[in-house]
């Protein structure tokens, strides 16, 4: 099995697998709306940034795993200021559980550090926890909880 960054012509598996990974999230099938929107994306993406990762034997994708890079203002818990959230994760389902995922996953984990990423971040699926929980990883007591703003109020702000 071999890790390597993802290219165009991954688009159809990044597709099936961002899928699959978000029915885990939602609890149910990914509306075909959804499905367009990634579709098109996928279609169109540089494959640079996110960084996303892919295994593969025989020419055969297995699964994926991305990481996005980016820098805040340094603290006592991160030192350096620079932050990684990783996501899109998923093996598809016949590969499981022989280590594919732990692969991609250390895998991402080496590059934070070689990068002298400070903070690691994600969101755990049931699925995913088990094995986020074995490198260490926990749920951080929160002292300013995350807001968010979404594009169409965004878009529709009088500012
Ligand atoms: C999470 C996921 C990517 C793991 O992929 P995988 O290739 O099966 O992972 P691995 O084989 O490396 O196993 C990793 C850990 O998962 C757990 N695990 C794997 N197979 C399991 C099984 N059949 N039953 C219970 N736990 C299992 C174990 O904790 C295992 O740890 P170990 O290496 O100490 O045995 C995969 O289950 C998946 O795609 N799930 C659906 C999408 C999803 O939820 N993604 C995570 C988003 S946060």
């Amino acid at each position: 099995m071999s890790i390597r960054k993802a290219e165009s012509a991954d688009a159809g598996d990044l597709v099936r697998l961002r899928s699959i990974m978000l029915e885990q999230v939602i609890g149910g099938p990914v509306p075909r709306e959804d499905l367009e929107v990634i579709e098109e994306f996928f279609g169109h993406w540089d494959y640079d940034d996110p960084l996303c990762l892919v295994a593969e034997e025989d020419g055969k994708v297995m699964g994926c795993i991305a990481a996005s890079f980016y820098r805040l203002f340094p603290g006592a818990k991160n030192p350096t200021g620079l932050l990684a959230d990783v996501h899109n994760f998923a093996v598809y389902e016949e590969y499981r559980g022989q280590g594919i995922g732990r692969a991609l996953f250390s895998h991402v984990l080496r590059m934070c550090r070689e990068r002298r990423v400070g903070r690691v971040s994600l969101y755990a699926t049931g699925m995913g926890r088990p094995l986020y929980e074995s490198f260490g990883f926990s749920s951080d007591a929160v002292t300013c909880p995350e807001m968010r703003l979404y594009y169409k109020d965004l878009a529709g702000l009088d500012i």
